[in-house]
């Protein structure tokens, strides 16, 4: 039996249905990530599995508890917030073990805890400042600290890195990494960042307007997504998605492969774009993006915008008449409702 167990649940705010039956089982020490577009339902979802919201229908289980109707207090979960919700007026030591201490845990091990999670999250020297005194990383760190001593039986983090800037972020997203395969514990994180959702997830979960519409590995969500909302929701730049119809070049280059009445998908890494007027389709480039390691090529074919992707530096430039091919293996084929059809 799965550790988390969500069975068909569903949430409503007065007339609003917001989840509208979402079944998911998580595997203890599992890192799950939900992603899908602003007001799908994520952190409303995460909020039901913390108790903070009541569960309109449906059943919750946890460690082959019902907690269905536990109050949040009682669920042995742990959230951590965009907003770090720190005691502005206490240290960082006694913000870390202010839940413990609720608990009447004994104060030696209370000590043995905090020095701990402390140690783990590069906290140690911070311990006697006040919150005010940190960086933002930092207090995102405290914020973390302060779940970690209390061991929950599950994480739960609602965009913990979004006020971050850039490059404190991918540095707290690879201390999150390390700290989930140090800790081992089961988490859920909700981003709408695709650099956390693709490293940090052992299992993403794709929302769209209260409803999963995939789950799986990351790669595997890349490699084969089931539909054309989760093939363009995954990756960036997104997967070109193209007509059958709009460039018989195109059809011609699938041998025939493409339903005639769908959609081709392919992404940016699976576009070639050549000066010379090759086999291809013809095309005209219209801007040039060198991001130093890649460069991405926006040409218009057929009066279709696509992006290819390369990791070689172009000569190429805006107005340039090319040939853009596609590299067949990696193709996919969705029909006219957008789910996909085998290649
Ligand atoms: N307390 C509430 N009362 C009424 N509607 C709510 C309430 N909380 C959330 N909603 C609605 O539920 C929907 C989902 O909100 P939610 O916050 O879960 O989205 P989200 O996927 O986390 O979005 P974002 O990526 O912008 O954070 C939204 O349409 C929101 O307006
Ligand atoms: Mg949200």
């Amino acid at each position: 039996m799965a550790y988390l167990q969500l069975d068909s649940i569903q949430k409503s705010f007065g007339d609003a249905h917001i989840i509208k039956g979402v079944n998911l089982e998580i595997d203890k020490g599992e890192f799950i990530v939900f992603v899908g577009p602003s007001g799908c339902g994520k952190s409303t979802l995460l909020r039901l599995i913390a108790g903070l919201e009541p569960i309109t229908s449906g059943q919750l289980m946890l460690d082959g508890k019902d907690i269905t109707h536990i109050p949040s207090g009682k669920r042995d979960l742990a959230m951590v917030f965009q907003s770090y919700a720190l005691y502005p007026h206490m240290s960082v030591y006694d913000n870390m073990s202010f839940a413990l201490k609720l608990a009447n845990v004994a104060k030696d091990t209370i000590k043995t805890k905090v020095d701990h999670a402390a140690k783990t999250l590069n906290l140690t020297q911070y311990l006697t400042r006040t919150p005010k005194e940190l960086s933002g990383g930092q207090r995102q760190r405290v914020a973390i600290g302060r779940a970690i001593v209390r061991a929950p039986k599950v994480f739960l983090f609602d965009e913990p890195l979004s006020n971050l800037d850039a490059a404190l972020r991918g540095n707290t997203r690879v201390e999150i990494h390390k700290l989930h395969r140090a800790l081992g514990a089961t988490s859920i994180y909700v981003t709408h960042d695709q650099v956390e959702a693709m490293t940090l997830a052992d299992r993403v979960v794709v929302l769209r307007d209260g409803l999963i519409e995939q789950v799986g590995t990351p790669m595997e969500l890349y490699d084969r997504p089931a539909n054309q909302f989760v093939a363009q929701f995954i990756g960036m730049p997104s997967m070109n998605m193209v007509d059958a119809r709009a460039i018989p070049s195109f059809s011609a280059q699938t041998g025939g492969r493409l339903p005639s009445d769908g959609f081709l998908g392919v992404r940016p890494e699976g576009l070639r774009v050549h000066r010379d007027h090759g086999a291809g389709a013809p095309g005209k480039v219209e801007l040039i993006e060198a991001l130093g390691a890649d460069t991405l090529i926006h040409v218009e074919v057929g009066g279709v915008p696509l992006v290819a992707r390369q990791n070689e530096r172009t000569e190429l430039q805006a107005g340039d008449v090319v040939s853009v091919e596609l590299d067949p293996s990696v193709l996919h084929f969705f029909n006219r409702e957008g789910r996909k059809v085998a290649a």
